[in-house]
């Protein structure tokens, strides 16, 4: 499963790429103006820190609009992957886009009917929001068993189901379970998945047992 880190902030996906755990970033317009920097120049730093894909959401919504967009952002590094909302004009856009094989990302996905749209439209990534689902009591989880089943109906999609809106560890687990390529995560679920209280207490045992010893390794 691919990991991909969810914020726009820079020292955040240093921190986490410098310990290996990022193989993509995606950013969205809340998270950008959350930044407080200036949308080509974060995206770009961000593309500097991480091979993987950098996700960068246009803000119009009109075809022609939203295509310039897409191109001007594809151009800011070579693994910048356009987002696209999932609407008519974004699938539109998404096709366009993906003929001239540039990554695309379709976001804004609640339901298995919009998922196989996005597919039909060359998505490279379709982004479904799981912990929004949660948020108001439906099964954000189903979404993506639905998703992934539909999918493997079908060899010839390639689109990648990249699990978003992940709110705690649990959606983590059960997305790979489930077999989903990617998660995008928030950089504090990324480190709540470290954790374990019988590790923190085994280690202070094994410390404390050590140091009776009064040996040192070195
Ligand atoms: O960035 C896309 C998605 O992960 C946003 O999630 O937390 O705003 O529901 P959230």
């Amino acid at each position: 499963m691919k990991f991909f880190v969810d914020t726009a902030e820079v020292s955040e996906i240093r921190s986490l790429a410098e310990a290996g755990l990022v193989d993509g970033v995606t950013t969205n317009p809340s998270l950008i103006a959350k930044s407080g920097r200036r949308m080509a120049e974060v995206i770009a730093e961000i593309c500097a820190l991480t091979p993987g894909p950098v996700s960068a959401e246009v803000t119009a919504t009109e075809y022609d609009s939203m295509l310039a967009e897409g191109r001007y952002l594809r151009e800011i590094a070579p693994n910048v992957c356009v987002k696209v909302p999932l609407t008519e004009a974004g699938l539109r856009t998404c096709r366009a886009l993906s003929a001239d094989g540039t990554l695309v990302n379709v976001t804004l996905c609640f339901s298995p009917a919009q998922a196989l749209l996005a597919a039909k439209s060359g998505a490279t990534f379709i982004s479904p929001f799981v912990g929004r689902l949660d948020d108001i009591a439906y099964d954000g989880m189903q979404l993506i068993a639905d998703i992934l089943k539909i999918y493997r109906n079908y060899p010839h999609i390639k689109t990648e189901v990249l699990v978003a809106s992940i709110r705690h560890p649990v959606h983590l687990v059960e997305a790979a379970k489930l077999g989903a390529e990617v998660a995008t995560l928030p950089p504090a679920v990324i480190r709540q998945l470290l954790k374990h209280p019988l590790t923190d207490s085994g280690l202070a045992a094994f410390l404390a047992d050590w140091r009776k010893t009064g040996q040192s390794i070195l």
